[in-house]
C-alpha cells in the first residue's frame, strides 16, 4: 500500500508536524510506503498562470483549464506540477494533514488542488465521480482547529464541521477519490501535553481501524 502525505503547515514544531509524524510512523509500521510533499518546506507555488505550462503552448484567449488539459495531454506541464501528478499517480491513497485556516483549507494546500488536479489527469468529459479518473484511491482528512469541539456543532458558534469538509471532499469525489472518515482534532492550542499525547494516540488508533479496512479492500497492493 503506497500512501501520498500532502502535508501543509509553515512551522516544523506544530502540532500538525506530530501529527504527521504519527502517521508515517502508523503507516510504516503497517508496512506502507509513505512519500510526503511538504507543501511550505518544498516552497510549493499554489498560484496558478502562464507559467503553468512549458514552451509556447498556445495561450490566446483559452480558459486555464483548457489550457490545463492539452498541457496535460501534451506533455506540457510544468515540472512542479508533473512531479506531483506522478507521486499522486504512484499512491494508493491520499492523507491530507492541515490546520483549519478560514474554515477551509490553507492556501498553499488549495493551489495544490487548483494546479495539479487538471482535466485529463484527475477528471475529464464524463469521467468524473464514479469514473473519475483516480478511482479507486481513497482520501483521509486530517484536520486541526482552534475552535473547541461544541463550536462545531449545529448549534455551536461555527455550525456543523461537515458543511466545511464538504468542499473538501467532494472535490476529491469528483476525481473519483473516496473519502474515508476524517480526523479532527479541535482546540488544539488549548491542549497541555497530556491532551496531546491522548490525540496522538486516538489518531494513531483511527489510523489503523481505516487504513486496516483498506488493505483488507486491496489486498495485492
Ligand atoms: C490564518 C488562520 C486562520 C485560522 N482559521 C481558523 C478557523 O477558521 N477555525 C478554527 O477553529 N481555527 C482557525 N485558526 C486556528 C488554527 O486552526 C490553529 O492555529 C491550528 O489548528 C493549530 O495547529 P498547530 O498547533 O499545528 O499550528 C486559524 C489560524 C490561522 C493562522
Amino acid at each position: 500500500m503506497k500512501i501520498l502525505i500532502v502535508y501543509a503547515h509553515p512551522e516544523p514544531s506544530s502540532f500538525n508536524a506530530a501529527l504527521r509524524d504519527m502517521a508515517v510512523r502508523t503507516m510504516e509500521s503497517m508496512g506502507f510506503e509513505v512519500r510526503i510533499s511538504d507543501l511550505y518546506a518544498m516552497k510549493f507555488n499554489p498560484v496558478a498562470s502562464w507559467s503553468d505550462f512549458r514552451n509556447g503552448h498556445d495561450l490566446s484567449s483559452r480558459q486555464y483549464g483548457m489550457i490545463q488539459r492539452d498541457a496535460y495531454l501534451n506533455d506540457l506541464l510544468s515540472n512542479d506540477i508533473k512531479e506531483e501528478q506522478s507521486k499522486l499517480a504512484w499512491c494508493d491513497s491520499v492523507l491530507l494533514q492541515f490546520p483549519l485556516w478560514w474554515f477551509g483549507m490553507p492556501a498553499i494546500l488549495k493551489g495544490w488542488l487548483d494546479r495539479i488536479f487538471t482535466a485529463g489527469f484527475a477528471f475529464d468529459k464524463d469521467k468524473w465521480f464514479d469514473s473519475g479518473l483516480l478511482k479507486p484511491r481513497k482520501v483521509l482528512v486530517s484536520v486541526t482547529t482552534q475552535s473547541p469541539e461544541s463550536a462545531y456543532q449545529e448549534s455551536g458558534i461555527h455550525g456543523r464541521m461537515d458543511q466545511y469538509l464538504k468542499p473538501i471532499h467532494h472535490t476529491f469525489r469528483f476525481a473519483g477519490i473516496s473519502p474515508l472518515s476524517p480526523f479532527i482534532a479541535y482546540g488544539v492550542m488549548n491542549m497541555d501535553d497530556q491532551a496531546r499525547r491522548g490525540v496522538l494516540q486516538d489518531y494513531h488508533d483511527h489510523l489503523i481501524r481505516f487504513l486496516k479496512k483498506q488493505v483488507s479492500i486491496n489486498p495485492d497492493s
